[in-house]
């Protein structure tokens, strides 16, 4: 079925992103003590390409994809369904598409060598989602400027 097809791809996608994964995990845990948070810097390596660096959906990729990504400054939910959406191993994304990688699987798989890797992949998926959150609400002069 196409779906299977489509998840091939993906997964054929993100090993040349995952095979950086360790650098970012060493980043990451180091990262994770101090208060920004490791979520931007996961957020610039896995998820830009697609939704834009400030997440508009304007990402380099975006344009070859067949399903647009949204633009995640406009989520109306909360940050447990934007977990849960980022994750992907329990919902039914918007479109019922697989045209977004399943995280959660991706992040687990990534880490078989760790002994934490559900724990970590929680973690990295939490600190997406905080930093997604963090997107949507634009600092008080958010001018509607469409060039940026
Ligand atoms: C390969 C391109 C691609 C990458 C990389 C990607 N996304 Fe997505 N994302 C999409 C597409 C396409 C959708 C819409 C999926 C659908 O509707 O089935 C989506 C949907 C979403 C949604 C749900 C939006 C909604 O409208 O409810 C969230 C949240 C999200 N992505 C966050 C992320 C995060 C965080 C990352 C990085 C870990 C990421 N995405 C990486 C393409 C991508």
């Amino acid at each position: 079925m196409p779906r299977r097809r489509t998840r091939a791809l993906a997964v054929a996608f993100l090993l040349a992103m995952v095979v950086s994964e360790e650098s970012v995990a060493r980043e990451g845990r180091t990262a994770a003590s101090s208060a920004p948070g490791p979520g931007e810097s996961l957020y610039m390596r896995y998820c830009a390409s697609c939704h834009g660096i400030d997440g508009r959906g304007d990402g380099t990729v975006a344009s070859v994809l067949r399903t647009p990504p949204p633009d995640l400054t406009r989520l109306t939910y909360g940050e447990g369904e934007i977990i849960k959406q980022i994750d992907g191993r329990r919902t039914i994304r918007a479109h019922g598409t697989p045209a977004m990688p399943v995280w959660g699987e991706v992040f687990e798989e990534s880490l078989v060598e760790e002994p934490h890797r559900r724990r970590t992949t929680l973690q990295r998926v939490q600190a997406l989602a905080d930093y997604v959150l963090r997107m949507r609400a634009p600092p008080a002069e958010s001018s509607p400027s469409p060039g940026r």
